[in-house]
């Protein structure tokens, strides 16, 4: 759900625009804080950004879905020689909802992430990158989503996850036109903002947050049909073949299911177990093809006497492929093949069911996304972007057109499914759970007679960054802990009784060594929530032992509000997550003038691992500068390994 932004004046993180307050007549030249705007000429008179403002055409310097990424370069090459670092970039992607759907999502994941991969490595400045969109989500009621950017929040998450040098938002704006300057205004004061996605609605910021639905609350009602007709797209992939199974041995369900490939090896062997368990179908169809779906559907129908009463829509590209090459698959260095590939079947084939569904009103439409589309993922942008389509598009269809639709975001899947071999920990750290099957379809049971079109399911909201994500409202407290830096227990006890009388939940007393603060004084309420874990037993780590650990172990402190770290503490046990990863990096380079990835940072997370790395050039996974698109970094890892910093669910 949505909620308000405390107003910026009243937020301790807040700090004040650097960049000079509009001058009347100021010239593009005016040092500091160039700000560059890439927009069409027309929008950029409405976004009328303040200060030194330098505009470009959006459409001359991306030139559509395949954009020049040397003549960009070339571009802010010049344009920093001139004005010197970039210290914003507004991108405003297509502010009007035209043209067909699927080219516009496209052009506008192909014009982000040659952007993305421009600023990437901090040559032209550490600007904040500020996306705006117009119906990227559906924050208020009346909200009209634009199937056109809705990809966009995810690959914007993405891009904040992986790039070190930047600060990267996106901005929804609202429809009415009049309100753009403010919005965009609004946005720019407030520089420091960790928030990634924001959305502007009656002349305040909202941000989407989440909030836990109790699954005790669910009614017990049929999740399908009984005897019903359902297509299952993807229907011989492991997490289809196990939902059907269940649908049909328990509800009698009839199912076609669709796929492109024959239906051989494994494939034929679930198809033969489905058949021995009812009427069930298989046809090859690609997904994306409209007529071709059409034509199946309409042959089963008049085999089942009746319409469709709802499609599971499952078809996914397999990423996992990925995994053996993750630094190419960064926004900086991912190509256009690898973002058609994910659409095809999501967004592409998600249309085409809009089409089909088009002239059957009461069937119910099921849509399988990842957490990924909330949260991006790295390295997986462009299947992050394809499932963040996949929510905005039921947004779309339950809030304008009324429609019986769906999107279940999960985390990982064991045992079956493309994950299935996969290592759980990656994700784990992320606050993901690893469901088995029995778990998997308890949640899709429990979601299909939940009132909400949109769930994400699989999240451990006790995880510190999930936490961070709770909607304040709606916190839920499995416990209460007291935490104190020291003291008599009994007396902390005492002192706190009055207080926890009546709390419902245990209440449990922790001793830390200091309450940790935030940067601007605050309690590092997540940090503090790390210290306190119960099962977190903590070694002690030699000090640094080398000049070199030293300064990076100050560089740790300072990106993870902690007083001292030894150099065998993993960055990731001390409380670092991967917005605490991208800031230790960017002040590493800052610092050392050392230019890390993620990926290495992940590859080796104690202070004693990256003194080594760093000190040893020879050993580095990637160069100091970013490799071309498409061409592997020197010795850019062939393997993918349990612990890397990529996230796919
Ligand atoms: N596994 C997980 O941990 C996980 C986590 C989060 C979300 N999900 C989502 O859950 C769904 C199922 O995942 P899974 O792990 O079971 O995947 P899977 O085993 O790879 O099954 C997906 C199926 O989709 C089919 N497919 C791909 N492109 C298609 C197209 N254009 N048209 C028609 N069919 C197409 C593939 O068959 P053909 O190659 O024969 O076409 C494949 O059998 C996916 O949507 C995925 O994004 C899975």
């Amino acid at each position: 759900l949505w909620t308000p932004l405390p107003e910026t004046a009243d937020r301790p993180d807040a700090a004040p625009d650097p960049a000079p307050d509009p001058a009347p007549d100021a010239a593009p030249d005016a040092a500091p804080g160039v700000r560059l705007v890439f927009a069409a000429p027309d929008d950029f008179q409405r976004l009328s950004v303040d200060g030194p403002a330098l505009a470009v055409d959006r459409d001359e310097a991306f030139g559509g879905s395949d954009p020049d990424r040397v003549r960009l370069r070339d571009l802010l090459k010049a344009v920093t020689a001139e004005h010197g670092p970039l210290d914003t970039v507004v991108f405003a992607l297509p502010l009007s909802a035209e043209g067909e759907v699927s080219r516009r999502v496209a052009v506008a994941t192909a014009e982000l992430t040659a952007l993305v991969g421009a600023l990437a490595d901090g040559e032209f400045g550490r600007p904040l990158v500020l996306v705006t969109t117009r119906g990227a989500v559906h924050a208020r009621d009346g909200d009209r989503v634009d199937l056109g950017v809705c990809a966009l929040p995810a690959l914007v998450r993405t891009a904040a996850r992986e790039a070190a040098a930047l600060r990267v938002r996106l901005l929804d704006l609202p429809s009415d036109r009049a309100e753009w300057p403010d919005a965009v205004r609004a946005e720019l004061a407030d520089r420091e903002y960790p928030g990634v996605v924001v959305a502007a609605r009656g002349g305040r910021r909202w941000t989407p947050r989440l909030s836990p639905v109790p699954e005790d609350a669910v009614p017990d009602a049929p999740p399908v049909v009984p005897g019903g007709r359902y297509l299952v797209t993807g229907g011989l992939g492991g997490i289809a073949h196990d939902l059907a199974a269940y649908l049909v041995a328990a509800h009698g369900v009839r199912l076609l299911l669709t796929g492109r490939s024959p239906a051989e090896g494994e494939k034929a062997d679930r198809l033969a177990a489905l058949r021995a368990l009812g009427d069930v179908r298989y046809r090859r169809v690609d997904v994306a093809d409209a007529d071709a779906l059409e034509a199946a559907v309409a042959e089963a129908e008049a085999d089942w006497h009746g319409p469709l009463d709802g499609v599971l829509h499952l078809a996914a590209a397999d990423p996992t492929n990925q995994w053996a090459a993750l630094e190419r698959h960064t926004l900086a260095n991912e190509t256009a093949g690898t973002f058609a590939e994910q659409f095809r079947p999501k967004v592409d084939g998600t249309l085409a069911l809009a089409r089909l569904l088009e002239h059957r009103p009461d069937a119910s439409l099921v849509l399988f996304g990842s957490v990924n589309g909330e949260f991006g993922g790295h390295s997986f942008g462009a299947y992050a972007a394809a499932s963040g389509f996949l929510s905005g598009f039921a947004d779309h269809w339950r809030h304008e057109r009324g429609r019986d639709v769906r999107c279940l975001a999960w985390s990982m899947w064991t045992g079956v499914g493309v994950n299935r071999d996969r290592p759980a920990e990656p994700a784990a750290r992320r606050g993901f759970r690893a469901l088995d099957p029995d778990e998997g379809l308890r949640l899709f049971l429990a979601a299909l007679a939940a009132p909400h079109h949109y769930l994400l399911l699989g999240l451990d909201l006790a995880h510190p960054e999930l936490a961070e994500e709770l909607a304040p409202g709606d916190l839920y407290a499995g416990e209460l802990v007291v935490a104190h830096a020291g003291g008599d227990p009994d007396a902390v006890r005492a002192a706190v009784a009055p207080l926890t009388r009546d709390v419902p939940v245990p209440v449990r007393l922790v001793e830390v060594p200091r309450v940790p603060r935030t940067p601007e004084g605050g309690v590092d309420a997540a940090q503090l929530l790390l210290d306190a874990a119960p099962a977190r037993t903590r070694r002690t780590s030699a000090p640094p032992a080398t000049d070199l650990e030293r300064r990076i172990a100050r560089i740790w402190s300072d990106a993870l509000n902690r007083p001292a770290v030894g150099r065998d503490d993993s960055f990731f046990d001390l409380g670092g997550n991967s917005l605490r990863a991208t800031r230790l990096l960017a002040l590493l380079d800052d610092r050392l003038a050392v230019r890390l990835t993620t990926h290495e940072l992940y590859e080796n997370p104690t202070v004693a691992a990256l003194a080594a790395l760093v000190g040893d050039p020879g050993t580095r996974t990637t160069g100091p500068s970013t490799p071309g698109p498409g061409e592997p970094g020197p010795g850019t890892p062939e393997t993918g390994m349990p612990g890397t910093g990529a996230e796919a669910q």
